[in-house]
């Protein structure tokens, strides 16, 4: 029987007869030829129906089709140096599954809400279909690096009874009549388990209940974070730099036809794929805002705004290391040289993007990090099974998070992050 196989697969069966299972994205007929845009899922090309090639029913079929009607079909596959994919088949067998009118996406422009409201259906277009593409090879990217690295995936809850991040912003839900709040980070677990395993990462969905509006927040987004025993904050960044060069390096390697249909120009992303990432200081960083003329005191945060007019200035990722204390959260270690500020970075990636990662060296001495939990007016009897970590065993350790839709939405350069993930949750949107 003749072979099965995907779009993706055409280079390998140049000149032969092939099935292949399809949706159609668009038609254009002329008299005794008929041009079938078609999609797998794998990747997009077109199949030709000439009419003297193909009996008079399937040549009927073929020019009643309605986009996104779905059917198999048989034919050769040629080389096509003028298309975009490069390659096409001839198409010599149909066989129809479905074909209704009416598909409500059409091959113009649309909003980005009418979009957003049938993501459902608008996932099937190129420009999503690349945009998950490349979040799967980051997806396997990362698990990769972290495997050869040695680390152990390690799975946090998401049901949660205490907040690492700050109060503010948590998904409150009733738990059998107690409290319970949806996972904003599984770091304080991850520290778990590089106690029990030395290096970990977990991968999960995360929740913020905060209240912005902007190009770069959701309410429900993924984050990857490893947790390094014995590691000290300086071998953490050396690990971060390695592990987003190793990230964006596989991007270019297997996402060149992803990268294309987004217009993405990859030369942009070489420098990251090289490492070398400039480690700027916070009060360096202030120094940037201020020659600029800028309104920013040392020790405020950096807002939007601020850090993408920082980031502009690299062509690569790079750390803003070593923040005041006051504007990050208790678990970080103080710096021995400087108390007034955390051993701590954020990543911010380039093209004016800002922060995709952050992390810290965690404090480990039990007294100081009790002392933290009060001064920041949180409660030690939520942290008890936490402070267990720092009783007995307790070692030097680093970790950071990983943005994934921020990531996504730089590597991508996508305007707003709720085209990074399938289903994008944010202050207006629940549905689909
Ligand atoms: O900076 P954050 O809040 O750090 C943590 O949660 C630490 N526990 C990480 C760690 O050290 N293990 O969040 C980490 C990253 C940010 O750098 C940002 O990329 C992303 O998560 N992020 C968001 N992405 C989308 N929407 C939001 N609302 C986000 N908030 C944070
Ligand atoms: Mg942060």
């Amino acid at each position: 029987m003749t072979e099965l196989i995907s779009i993706a697969d055409c280079r390998q069966h140049v000149d032969q007869e092939v099935r292949m299972h399809v949706w159609l994205t668009d038609k254009r007929s002329s008299g005794k030829i008929v041009f079938l845009q078609l999609r797998d899922g794998t990747a997009f090309f077109q199949g030709v129906v000439r009419k003297n090639a193909v009996s008079d029913e399937v040549f009927e079929i073929a020019k009643s089709l309605h986009q996104e009607a779905s059917f198999y079909i048989k034919g050769t596959v040629h080389q096509d140096e003028r298309s975009h994919f490069r390659y096409e088949i001839q198409i010599s067998d149909l066989k129809l599954i479905t074909n209704n009118e009416g598909y409500p996406i059409g091959n113009k422009e649309h909003g980005i809400e009418f979009l957003l409201d049938h993501r459902h259906l608008w996932l099937r277009s190129k420009r999503p279909f690349a945009i998950m593409r490349i979040r799967n090879t980051i997806f396997k990217a990362t698990v990769d690096f972290f495997e050869n690295e040695g680390f152990v995936k390690f799975d946090a809850p998401i049901f949660m009874h205490s907040a690492p991040e700050g109060t503010t912003e948590l998904f409150h839900t009733e738990y059998f009549g107690g409290d319970a709040y949806l996972s904003q980070s599984g770091q304080l677990y991850g520290e778990v388990g590089a106690e029990a395993f030395g290096k970990i990462f977990t991968f999960g969905p995360t929740f913020r209940a905060e209240e912005s509006k902007t190009r770069r927040h959701l309410t429900e987004f993924w984050m990857m974070e490893p947790e390094m025993a014995w590691m000290h904050q300086d071998e953490s960044l050396d690990l971060q730099e390695r592990f987003l060069s190793y990230v964006t390096g596989q991007v270019l390697k297997h996402c060149q036809y992803e990268l294309e249909i987004l217009g993405r120009d990859s030369q942009k992303l070489e420098p990251a794929a090289q490492g070398n990432y400039t480690r700027l200081s916070y009060d360096d960083a202030v120094k940037i805002l201020q020659d600029d003329g800028r309104d920013f005191k040392w020790g405020d945060d950096f807002g939007a705004p601020d850090e993408a007019f920082i980031s502009e200035k690299f062509d690569r990722p790079f750390f803003i290391v070593n923040y005041p204390t006051t504007i990050k959260p208790f678990y970080m270690k103080k710096n021995p040289d400087n108390p007034k500020e955390y051993l701590c970075a954020d990543v911010l990636a380039p093209e004016g993007y800002g922060e995709i990662m952050g992390g810290s060296e965690r404090e480990s001495d039990y007294e100081t990090l009790l002392k933290q939990i009060h001064e920041a007016g949180l409660n030690e009897n939520d942290y008890s099974w936490y402070l267990d970590l720092r009783r007995y065993g307790s070692v030097p350790h680093s970790g950071f998070g990983m943005g994934f839709e921020r990531v996504i939405a730089w590597i991508c350069k996508l305007d707003h992050v709720r085209e990074a993930i399938p289903f994008p949750r944010m202050i207006n949107r629940l549905e689909p």
